[in-house]
């Protein structure tokens, strides 16, 4: 359901930002604002705040900003029309029918597909425990799932039959169509439609909100001649990449235990599950995916890889621990004895033998080094050099700074070897690629000397995660000129002072010098009288992660004015600010004379001619004049401020 602008805006209007937030963590007032301990990172320092006079949350530690709306969506879970009906329930706000037909088929589609697979999954489970589903039952038996656990899960029996699921479900009303759109049934040339899953325990796979997507249906004998697995195909509801198995189940042990478990199949899940270790989920046999790391970033940034002993196992170990060290989070890595997977150590040992496995989760560096000696690596001094070089290089991955020290002592220690010896390979590389930086920074702006803000923007715990967007986001305000961020803060102010600048200083983007202070303003700009708050407009929109970050940080570092503004208190009376923007608008001109004449000389040969030198002298003769003329209007316009 599409629900209309108007309504989205009521509903948005009339939740109160620190009541939603206030529900679901514990905030304190703190001048205008309110703060508390970030839903969305861990931290011991409060940076996560709420301003109820813009109605937004921005975490100074994590960067995570929004409206009443994102909160829900981003702490609940919840998609856009999701998160609306939640809202809308508690405002009393009844949400009409979307109008809009495309949307309404494709919607349409995808509710029958859910009706479909939930059908089929009661179908599937109510035979299990019918005479014919006798060899599933024993197999989930032998496997030790209790009864409550196959309910639980879901679990079933797909009969041995080419078309029971699809009579079934014909009698249900469901036509072979819709039943193809479900993937419950494989389309064949001669229009004999079959069922996909025979002769097959079932596992039925659901979203992180519980809605069955698809099903996994495991061979009950040995046939090496059948694959082990038959899986849903990827369908209107099921994207295999975006889930993740046993999510539902596990995602309130993952946000309270602050980690999760990754497994590769399906009975590992299960089996941990039961066993009452609830934080875990499957990655099904496929590599893990950065749509699966992004859902899990909602609830935790910290995993633990406990995958099959075997060699596919960890080749697919290797390749995830690297993305999500990528991605931020904090990746262990469990190693299990040959032949075995989680669900036979749980099965043979028990849980608190699984969780002596746990506590010996090693670091990536750890095991990544002990790869590498099992393989012979480390015997050559060659190899030796290859090893380290390719650990430091997941080190150079790891987006936050502050623990690539500690990784690097690390390897030091296991490989004994002395710190300072690992400390250049990762200087050579750091180098490497902060003279790339920095060359590509110089051909951005050739003329401009940064000098951003020396904002504090927060105060970091060494302990605190600082997402890679944010550290983006802080390396974008601090190019930023401080002339340029007070005018991007001038301009987020109200429609009424982004007007001044626009109209009445003619300021458009082209004023700004760096180049990140054009786009952002050009963002402003393109976004600016639709009637909204800026910011909101920009939150809500699909706009770049890191420019939607600065501008909200920007916006809410309102509350600490510069040193001039200081002067008139937090607000700022009509004529200040006027005066105050043409100031700015003034400065940056004198920025950008200082960066003119400096070419002009440069652009000079050796030996001038006479006509040459008369150019340049006519030229810096005008801009000489218009520096001091605009120093003198600075000077009056300093008189004119109140004295303190
Ligand atoms: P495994 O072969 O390790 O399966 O594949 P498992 O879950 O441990 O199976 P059991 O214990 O023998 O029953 C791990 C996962 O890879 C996917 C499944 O999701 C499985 O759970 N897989 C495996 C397939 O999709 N197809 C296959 O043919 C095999
Ligand atoms: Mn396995």
């Amino acid at each position: 359901m599409k629900v209309p602008e108007e309504i989205i805006e009521q509903i948005r209007r009339q939740s109160d930002i620190v009541e939603v937030v206030g529900a679901e963590i514990p905030l304190r007032k703190r001048g205008q604002n309110y703060v508390g301990l970030c839903p969305f990172h861990n931290e011991k320092t409060p940076s996560f705040n709420v301003s109820p006079e813009r109605q937004i949350y921005k975490c100074f530690g994590c960067g995570k900003a929004g409206n009443a709306i994102n909160f829900v969506m981003e702490f609940h879970g919840l998609s856009f029309p999701e998160t609306l009906k939640s809202l809308a329930g508690k405002l009393g706000i009844t949400l009409p029918q979307d109008s809009s037909e495309g949307y309404q088929i494709k919607h349409n589609r995808q509710e029958l597909a859910y009706k479909i697979l939930e059908e089929a999954a009661e179908y599937y489970a109510a035979l299990l425990v019918e005479p014919i589903g006798r060899t599933a039952l024993d197999y989930f038996r032998q496997r030790d799932f209790s009864t409550e656990t196959i309910k639980q899960f879901k679990l079933g029996f797909a009969p041995d039959s080419w078309d029971a699921t699809r009579k079934e479900l014909a009698g249900q009303g469901f036509n072979d169509q819709e039943l193809i759109d479900a993937g419950l049934i494989v389309e064949k040339e001669n229009g004999r439609n079959y069922d996909r899953f025979r002769n097959r325990a079932i596992f039925a796979i659901r979203d992180f909100l519980g809605r069955v997507v698809g099903f996994g249906a495991r061979q009950l004998g040995d046939d090496k001649k059948q694959p082990k697995y038959i899986n849903s195909p990827q369908s209107i509801v099921y994207n295999k990449s975006k889930i993740l198995y046993g999510m539902f189940e596990a995602k309130n042990a993952i946000r309270n235990k602050q980690s999760a478990i990754l497994v590769e199949g399906y009975s590992d899940a299960i089996s941990l599950f039961q066993a009452g270790i609830e934080n875990v989920v499957a990655s099904s046999g496929t590599a893990l995916t950065p749509d699966q790391l992004k859902l899990l970033s909602r609830y935790t940034k910290k995993i633990i890889i406990i995958y099959d002993s075997d060699s596919a196992g960890v080749a697919a170990a290797e390749k995830g621990l690297e993305l999500a060290v990528r991605q931020g989070f904090d990746v262990s890595i469990v190693s299990l004895p040959e032949g075995e997977d989680p669900d036979s150590i749980v099965k043979k040992h028990g849980k608190n033998t699984f969780n002596l496995y746990l506590r010996q989760a090693e670091s990536f560096v750890e095991f990544k080094l002990s790869l590498y000696t099992k393989r012979g690596l480390l015997d050559t001094p060659p190899g030796q050099a290859k090893a380290i070089r390719d650990v430091v290089n997941i080190i150079s991955m790891v987006p936050d700074r502050l623990q690539h020290d500690f990784y690097i002592s690390r390897i030091a220690n296991l490989m004994n070897l002395n710190e300072s010896q690992i400390k250049r390979i990762y200087d050579e590389k750091s180098n490497i690629e902060r003279r790339q930086n920095r060359k590509e920074k110089k051909q951005e702006s050739p003329n401009v000397i940064r000098h951003g803000p020396a904002l504090k923007l927060h105060d970091f715990d060494e302990t605190d995660e600082i997402p890679d967007t944010q550290r983006k986001t802080i390396d974008v305000i601090e190019s930023l000129l401080p002339e340029e961020y007070q005018l991007i803060q001038i301009a987020l102010y109200d429609e009424e002072s982004l007007g001044l600048i626009l109209n009445k200083y003619n300021a458009g983007y082209d004023k700004f010098l760096t180049e990140d202070g054009q786009r952002l303003f050009r963002l402003i700009t393109s976004v600016a009288n639709k009637g909204n708050d800026i910011i909101d407009i920009i939150i809500n929109g699909e706009y770049n992660e890191v420019d939607t970050q600065v501008l909200t940080q920007i916006a809410f570092d309102k509350q600490s004015p510069t040193k001039n503004w200081a002067k008139f208190g937090a607000t700022i009376p009509e004529l200040e600010n006027d005066i105050h923007i043409r100031d700015i608008m003034l400065r940056l001109e004198l920025i950008s004379i200082d960066n003119e004449m400096q070419s002009v000389l440069k652009g000079v040969g050796e030996q001038p001619d006479a006509e040459e030198i008369n150019a340049l002298l006519t030229k810096t003769k005008i801009l000489g004049e218009r520096k001091n003329e605009i120093e003198n209007i600075l000077l009056r316009v300093d008189d004119e401020l109140p004295e303190d």
